[in-house]
């Protein structure tokens, strides 16, 4: 049941329009209220800072278990594998999480931060063939951002070279999944069958090597915290969110950088900015839009109630430039202290990556900035539309080496 006064919004979030260009509809949620119902798809959403924090952190009364997506697998049969990570609640998603936790956590990125600093002033350099005060021509997207994490993390992961291509049209699919059965999902429909099959059997223990990521994940099965059962759903949980997730955080931060060349030269001047901008792009451009979550009993927020069972969508990338708790929200500023953003979620289920991830970035654009003077766009960039992501098909990029 509806009550009145709750404002009724009839832009589709997985609509081209809004994909295309989100602003429009995140403005209307932020005028209208904590909370909104959204009549294209019989969902709520929430989109105020506090409203998507609150949600975040309510795990009891805003499930992830009856999937993260639109669909409602407390009344559907699932036609999707589920996350048994993203989409388990306690007690089921405690002992994953731990796991991936004690995996990705600071010991891990000390034993990584050289070899991918390596490998990104590798990358970097090859990108950059020119001599100083010249100019070179690169794609953000195919030549930095798609190709740094299925290298940094598909290296670390313990992934064979071979079949690597699948990885981001895997995750492509995935996160379009958890929008309606649009076009974007029929288009990678064909294929997905295939992508599955080739994740699901690089989630086996023979398909890794045994001192990576994805063997440490099944030896700690052989310990005891998590069962062999369990083990390659944990495993496919980075190949669901490693991927992508990043490849197009990383193409935010470049666009950013790209078309703010004040900001890029405080980074030259200041290379221990890399953090902040990555984190700054992250808020800024939200490359992960949104998340669904289901009432478990009725959920009151602000003057309303979202029913018990009902679908609600957290707009994140709205939060992330609500004016209530950013100042000059739509200013991508390195002076500004971004901490805080929910850029990768709050809570529970907060991302686990997300420190891999900034790592990836300090080490791309550490490398980026010891070489280029200045950078400008060679021509507008193109977007991906993908349900899930804000995402780059192309950014084309002219540099001027240093
Ligand atoms: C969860 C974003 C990179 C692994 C999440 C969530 C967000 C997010 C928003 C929360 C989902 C929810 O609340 O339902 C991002 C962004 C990334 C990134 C923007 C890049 C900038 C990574 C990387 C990894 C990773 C590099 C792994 C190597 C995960 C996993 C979860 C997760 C396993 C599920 C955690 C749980 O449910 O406890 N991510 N992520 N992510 N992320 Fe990330």
């Amino acid at each position: 049941m509806i009550m009145s006064s709750l404002p009724v919004i009839d832009l589709d979030p997985f609509g081209t329009e809004v994909l295309t260009d989100p602003y429009p509809l995140e403005h209307a949620l932020l005028d209208a209220g904590p909370l909104s119902y959204l009549s294209a798809h019989d969902i709520y959403a929430v989109a105020r800072y506090d409203a998507v924090y609150a949600a975040l952190r309510n795990w009891q009364g805003f499930q992830s278990g009856a999937g993260v997506g639109l669909s409602n697998f407390r009344t559907e049969k699932p036609w999707r594998q589920l996350s048994i990570v993203v989409e388990a609640d306690p007690p089921h998603h405690d002992a994953p999480r731990r796991v991936l936790a004690n995996l990705l956590g600071p010991r891990a990125q000390r034993r990584l931060r050289d070899e991918w600093m390596a490998k990104a002033h590798k990358m970097v350099g090859q990108v950059l063939d020119g001599t100083p005060g010249g100019t070179v021509e690169f794609d953000a997207v195919t030549a930095i951002a798609e190709k740094f994490p299925p290298r940094a993390v598909g290296d670390a992961l313990g992934l064979p070279e071979e079949g690597r291509e699948n990885l981001l049209p895997f995750s492509d699919f995935l996160l379009n999944a958890f929008g309606p059965r649009n076009e974007l999902v029929a288009a990678g429909a064909p294929h997905a069958k295939f992508l599955t099959t080739w994740v699901m059997e690089h989630c086996q223990r023979d398909a890794l090597t045994e001192d990576g990521l994805g063997g440490q994940i099944w030896a700690a099965a052989d310990r005891g915290e998590i069962t062999h059962e369990q083990a390659p759903g944990v495993v496919r949980s980075l190949f669901a969110a490693g991927f992508n997730t990043t490849v197009h955080a990383l193409a935010a931060v470049m666009h950013a950088l790209v078309t703010h060349p004040e900001q890029w030269a405080r980074l030259r001047a200041q290379p221990s900015l890399a953090r902040i901008a990555f984190d700054e792009a992250v808020r800024w451009a939200s490359p992960v839009q949104t998340f669904f979550r289901t009432a478990v009993g009725d959920v009151p927020v602000g003057d309303h109630v979202v029913p018990d069972g009902a679908k609600v969508l957290m707009f994140l990338g709205a939060a992330n430039r609500d004016p209530r708790r950013w100042t000059d929200p739509e200013r991508f500023d390195l002076s500004r202290d971004p901490s805080g953003h929910v850029g990768f979620g709050f809570g529970l289920h907060q991302c686990v990556g997300q420190n891999l991830a900034r790592l990836e970035a300090e080490c791309l654009i550490t490398a980026l900035a010891e070489r280029v003077e200045t950078l400008e766009l060679a021509a507008p960039g193109e977007r991906r539309l993908n349900n899930t992501l804000r995402a780059w098909h192309s950014i084309p990029v002219r540099a001027r080496l240093a």
